[in-house]
């Protein structure tokens, strides 16, 4: 497989731990762990290549690893819920396909065209708030989102500019209320980042910020560019998440006795499913996950299609939101991070994060640069909310549940890196083509849909060339 790969390899050294990736259920390598106190402790400090190398060995087994209830899958007595829930009643079924436990790997839904990759219709997810609904058992949508299952490539550069972009408004935000403070006036300032603006903010003298003129973030001005609603932080976040809905896999640092005074809160006789060392292997396998590439077309008529495309993308503003790149300053990825709340660790609650530079990692060095030096990341993306609906095209107001805040119809601009290799498309993943889901683009897409409606076949087809060349490499 061609995932992950560092820049020299320590195959020798990791031999001790080989047999972890070999290994598809937990208790093998939980045997050959407490050697290497991977375990006990989350990683800290500035991280070797091999001391990398051996936490992305138990990171892609924990991916792949088919959990079994003698490792603690299953939660009889607590919900999906992000907040630790317990059940009001029983259930009886060790699986339950809408609200959760729904499968036994992570790479049971992430697995096209291979581990860390995206899913098919039928690894759709059934998202909920799951206070009041939790075992619900319909696929009505007055209970759950549906969702389609996207990829994990280029995740840590995802998560890294996300970062650094919520830095900069937090600045933008504080500049302003020294300013308003100073002048005693009311200061307007513009909310941009790396050329993506998110509206704008009014602080008063007296403190008050006004977020009325706000577009497309949260009002803590935090990007969260996980979940395709835009509205999980952290890698760290989503996977502990991920392990107690889908495999009732708990994480000690949010289901165990700090926050909930219990230390087997999904009660099925298993202490501290999951460490901190665990979640932080997992996050690490995911953050150096290879960004996906754009392939040279096979043959001269794709060329020459992908060539008119790329500039079609443009004149139909298609980069308004789905920009080719976004700058990163920096390649160096800290977990835990610094924006994550209660249930999540984050740098204030450790000692030291681990830091990695995925500068390490061999495709790395494929990611181009601009004049200053800085990355630029392909992503096709903006990481920022956008209405997708109006009165005439609404198939993508599917969703009747409004999550965390954020309007039904509002979603998260997909990251178009990938989506040569990742059909079917759309957030509930029921479009089987590009064409139909440019052609489902309403609200603030809609007139660059339009365009691409009016267009000719000619044109469309070589629209639809371009970003056929956004693959994930196999
Ligand atoms: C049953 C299928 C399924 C399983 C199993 C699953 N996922 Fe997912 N995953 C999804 C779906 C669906 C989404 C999109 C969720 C959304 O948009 O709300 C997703 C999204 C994600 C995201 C956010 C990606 C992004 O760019 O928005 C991460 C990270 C993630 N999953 C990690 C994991 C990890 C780690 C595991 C194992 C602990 C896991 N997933 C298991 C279906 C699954
Ligand atoms: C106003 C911002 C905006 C504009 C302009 C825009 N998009 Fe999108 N695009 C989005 C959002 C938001 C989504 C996610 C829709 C959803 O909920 O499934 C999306 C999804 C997509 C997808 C589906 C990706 C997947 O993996 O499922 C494709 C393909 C796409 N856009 C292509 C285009 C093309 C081509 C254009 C130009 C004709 C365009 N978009 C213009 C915001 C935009």
């Amino acid at each position: 497989m061609k995932t992950n790969k560092l820049i020299s390899s320590f195959a020798a050294a990791a031999v001790i731990i080989g047999t972890a990736s070999a290994a598809s259920n937990k208790v093998e390598w939980a045997e050959i762990t407490p050697e290497l106190g991977f375990l006990e402790q989350a990683p800290s400090g500035l991280l070797s290549l091999k001391r990398l190398e051996e936490i992305l060995k138990v990171g892609e087994a924990l991916f792949v690893a088919k959990f079994t209830t003698g490792d603690g899958a299953g939660r009889p007595a607590a919900t999906q819920a992000i907040d630790p829930t317990k059940v009001r009643h029983q259930p009886t079924e060790p699986f339950a396909r809408l609200s959760g436990p729904d499968s036994l790997a992570c790479s049971s839904c992430h697995n096209d065209p291979l581990p860390g990759g995206a899913g098919g219709f039928v690894t759709n997810v059934f998202v909920s708030e799951g206070f009041t609904n939790a075992n619900f058992d319909t696929s009505d949508p007055q209970f759950s989102n549906e969702r389609g299952t996207n990829h994990l490539f280029g995740a840590g550069l995802i998560e890294l500019l996300a970062r650094e972009m919520s830095a900069d408004l937090a600045a933008i935000r504080s500049g302003a209320l020294r300013l308003a403070r100073q002048k005693s006036e009311p200061v307007k300032v513009a909310l941009e980042s790396k050329g993506v603006s998110f509206g704008a903010l009014t602080v008063l003298p007296d403190g008050l910020v006004d977020l009325s003129k706000i577009d497309g973030i949260d009002t803590d001005l935090v990007i969260r560019p996980f979940s395709q609603k835009g509205v999980m932080t952290s890698l760290r976040q989503f996977t502990i998440n991920a392990m107690n809905h889908h495999h009732g896999m708990q994480a000690t640092e949010r289901f165990g006795s700090r926050w909930t005074g219990e230390n087997d809160f999904d009660e099925d006789g298993h202490f501290d499913e999951m460490t901190p060392g665990d979640i932080s292997a997992l996050v690490a396998w995911q953050a150096t996950l290879p960004a996906p590439t754009i392939q040279t077309p096979a043959s001269n008529a794709w060329k020459q299609a992908a060539r008119t495309g790329a500039e079609l993308f443009n004149d139909w503003s298609c980069n308004a939101c789905h920009r080719q790149s976004l700058p990163l300053k920096s390649l160096v990825f800290s977990d835990p991070g610094p924006y994550d709340a209660a249930g999540t660790l984050d740098n204030k609650q450790v000692r030291a994060s681990a830091e990695y530079d995925l500068n390490l990692m061999e495709w790395a060095q494929n990611l181009p640069k601009d004049e200053q030096g800085q990355i630029l990341v392909p992503l096709f993306g903006d990481l920022k909310r956008h209405k997708i609906t109006d009165r005439r095209i609404a198939t993508l107001g599917n969703e009747l549940l409004s999550q965390r805040f954020v309007g039904r119809d509002v979603f998260m601009t997909s990251e178009l890196w990938g989506v040569g290799s990742t059909a079917p498309y759309g957030h509930r993943n029921d479009f089987t083509t590009l064409d139909s889901v440019i052609l489902a683009h309403g609200g603030a897409a809609r007139k660059s849909r339009d365009s691409y409606e009016a267009a000719t076949e000619g044109q469309r087809s070589a629209l639809i060339a371009y970003l056929k060349t956004l693959v994930i490499e196999k």
